[in-house]
């Protein structure tokens, strides 16, 4: 399968730039487009060095929560005990295909920029976390690691330096909640990826206990273009009105759209032109009925919210929403709001661990309440029982998952409630619904 299409002049493809080019998969490819140079250069820098550059940058994880790289790395210490770097490339939220894209046509660019952030935390080795489905780009992955230990770039003295560096590629098994740091560690512990309550944070007590790092791919691999070419350069990528967001994201774009793919634009790109002139708009003779920007477990916003909203972490949250995972789903006049979003909920009561008892029951009783109301079988006070449902999930569990349902919930009955009401029956006040028992929900 080759990459769907190339890059719309509007695009800044810092990160994309090899997507599709088979050449640079391998290493004498990405060694001829002056890969691993930056390795070399960061391996003979003082780590603080370089966790000072990604500050400057002002680069945020690109993982969801946005957190600031820089900052993150500064964390960890030379205080003699054993660091981990963990890279998160679990990538199952849904609508959400961008850290496929970087591990299938440039590989090496996750391998040099896993092996620069392991030195910038004074981690001598570092684990990349694949989603299982991952068939393709785990088979890359582990190609051009074992490139790179044939030619010396990673192993004991890595590129000639002195300095160990390993990396190891771990398949996972097929698990959202694998996603959030700490299952991803306990996962990779071989324990069962249920999330731990946090303190301790990862910083202080990770992986094996020890000081550990975690990065989603997307991040790891800006880092190594902030070390080539600067941090100004970085910071000049982006729009200069938010000083706050910079460079380049890579959004995933699917759904009811012209031209779905991955697109890379500086942050700031206004989101209407995002959406029309990259993107194509909604498909021939149908209108935008709602977007989700950021994957799906941000707030739903309507096309007059994206109207004047601008791509980055403060402009969509400014119109409603999160920039979160950085994928954009999009929903034309076609779509059944009501069934989209139940669809959601069921995903997220699959994919809870189980731990807490506001996500396990809040889950699923969220999707059979909506599944009864697209069934037409819903009443009037359902809506207000998702609701209070809603405020439940929220903010109480261990992990965000459960917050992650209910978002969608509450932004889409603000939103299209019209739709919800629409599908129940007039004067359905009762719960007492045939093969419905309240007990089992
Ligand atoms: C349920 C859940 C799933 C997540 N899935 C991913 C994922 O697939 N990839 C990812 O990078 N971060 C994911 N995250 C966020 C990670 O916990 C973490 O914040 C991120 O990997 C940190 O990297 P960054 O600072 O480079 O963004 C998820 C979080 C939650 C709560
Ligand atoms: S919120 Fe849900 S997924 Fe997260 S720890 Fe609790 S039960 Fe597990």
């Amino acid at each position: 399968m080759g990459y769907p299409h190339p890059a719309h002049p509007r695009e800044t493809p810092v990160i994309s730039r090899y997507f599709g080019d088979a050449e640079a998969r391998t290493l004498a490819g990405w060694q001829k487009r002056g890969g691993y140079e930056v390795l070399r250069q960061a391996l003979a820098t003082d780590p603080v060095d370089v966790q000072n550059v990604v500050k400057d940058s002002g680069l945020r994880g690109r993982g969801g929560a946005g957190f600031p790289t820089g900052v993150k790395w500064s964390f960890m210490k030379p205080d003699g005990k054993t660091h981990y770097l963990t890279i998160n490339g679990d990538e199952s939220e849904p609508g959400t295909f961008k850290d496929r894209e970087i591990m299938r046509w440039t590989p090496h660019q996750l391998v040099e920029g896993a092996a620069i952030a392991a030195h910038a935390i004074y981690a001598e080795t570092a684990y990349i976390y694949i989603r299982g489905e991952y068939t393709e780009p785990i088979h890359r992955v582990r190609e051009a690691v074992k490139e790179a230990y044939a030619a010396g770039i990673l192993g004991a003295n890595a590129m000639g330096s002195g300095k160990r560096v390993d990396v190891h590629v771990h398949k996972g098994a097929g698990a959202y909640i694998c996603g959030e740091e700490t299952a991803l560690m306990n996962s990779l512990e071989g324990r069962r990826g249920n999330p731990r309550i946090k303190p301790p944070f990862p910083a202080v007590a990770g992986l094996f206990a020890q000081p550990t790092t975690i990065n989603n791919v997307e991040t790891v691999s800006a880092a190594q273009h902030v070390l080539r070419h600067g941090a100004d350069w970085y910071k000049s990528l982006s729009s200069p009105a938010n000083p706050k967001s910079t460079g380049t994201k890579l959004f995933s774009v699917c759904g009811n759209v012209a031209k779905p793919g991955n697109y890379e634009v500086g942050m700031g790109f206004p989101m209407k032109e995002f959406l029309w002139d990259l993107c194509g708009g909604p498909p021939a003779g149908r209108r935008f009925k709602a977007i989700i920007p950021g994957g799906s477990s941000v707030p739903i916003l309507t096309p007059e919210e994206c109207e004047g909203a601008v791509m980055d972490y403060e402009g969509i949250q400014a119109a409603g929403s999160l920039l979160g995972s950085g994928g954009v789903i999009c929903f034309d006049d076609s779509q059944d709001m009501v069934r989209q979003i139940a669809r959601l909920a069921r995903f997220y009561a699959h994919e809870s661990c189980a731990q807490c008892s506001q996500c396990r029951e809040g889950t699923a009783w969220t999707t059979r309440i909506l599944e009864r109301i697209r069934d037409g079988q819903g009443t009037m006070q359902d809506l207000d029982t998702l609701l209070e449902i809603a405020d439940n999930m929220s903010g109480k569990t261990i992990c965000v998952l459960s917050d992650s349902c209910a978002t969608p919930v509450v932004s889409g009955l603000k939103k299209f409630r019209h739709e919800f009401e629409a599908k129940i029956p007039k004067n359905r006040s009762s719960v007492m619904i045939p093969g419905f028992s309240p007990a089992a929900a």
